[in-house]
């Protein structure tokens, strides 16, 4: 059975008593039960609330054993020092196993360039923290100079058109842009934008889609939990 893997990025949403809320609502999951990994990308001020409440599971299913692992959604382009507001890796890796880089909307607001994300997945990298790289078109895959190891990367295929839409991508086309990223990158690719209970499992059912980047509907534990399930 092939491994899933269901990211939920929060954006910039939840204050620690709406992120504790969540908590309650999302069933947790066991890896030894299942062939899905979920990783919860909050912002970086609740990193720590989401790891200690995966700590503090009951036994059995705390720890390693638990389906869920955190993740960043940005990271510093520089090591520790002299950069006022950044958060680098070695700081989020107290907390989290990934890290999105490069996502759409921080190309558009903040002027990230390929450079800048290239930059931010070589500093992912040296603190053990497995870069999930967004790209909206084939080209940017192509323009990264990635100097690492395929295995070391998981590349999220993000269609302008279908991030916050409510239109997503059709699995055929999703397929067929995976298929091209895996003839140039031996990595993961999952795909995002418009993510749902409901069409989960057509993106998910394709041979070269290894799972989904979900925004909006990843903000409703139920919602969230249904993705999991359905996925
Ligand atoms: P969406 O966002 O699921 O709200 O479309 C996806 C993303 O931007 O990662």
């Amino acid at each position: 059975m092939k491994q899933i893997l269901i990211v939920g990025n929060w954006k910039s949403n939840k204050t620690s008593l709406e992120a504790n809320a969540w908590l309650q609502g999302f069933k947790n999951y066991d890896l030894r039960f299942t062939n899905k990994e979920i990783v919860i990308c909050p912002p970086f001020t609740l990193l720590p609330i989401l790891k200690s409440y995966l700590l503090n599971l009951p036994a059995g299913e705390a720890g390693h054993k638990s389906a869920v692992r955190l993740g960043a959604q940005d990271i510093s382009p520089f090591d520790e020092g002299a950069y006022t507001g950044e958060i680098n890796g070695k700081q989020i890796k107290e907390f989290a196993d990934y890290v999105i880089i490069g996502h759409s909307e921080r190309r558009k607001h903040f002027g990230e360039t390929n450079e800048i994300v290239d930059q931010k997945i070589a500093q992912a990298i040296k603190n053990q923290l497995t870069p999930i790289v967004c790209i909206s078109e084939i080209e940017q895959i192509k323009d990264l100079r990635l100097k690492i190891n395929d295995s070391q990367i998981i590349i999220a295929y993000e269609p302008l058109f279908a991030i916050g839409s409510g239109t997503a991508d059709t699995p055929e086309n999703a397929e067929a842009i995976a298929k091209e990223i895996k003839t140039i990158l031996d990595a993961p690719v999952i795909y995002g934008g418009s993510v749902t209970s409901k069409n989960v499992k057509s993106f998910t059912q394709t041979p070269h889609i290894d799972g989904v980047l979900v925004g909006g509907a990843s903000l409703d534990a139920h919602e969230f939990t249904n993705i999991v399930e359905e996925a």
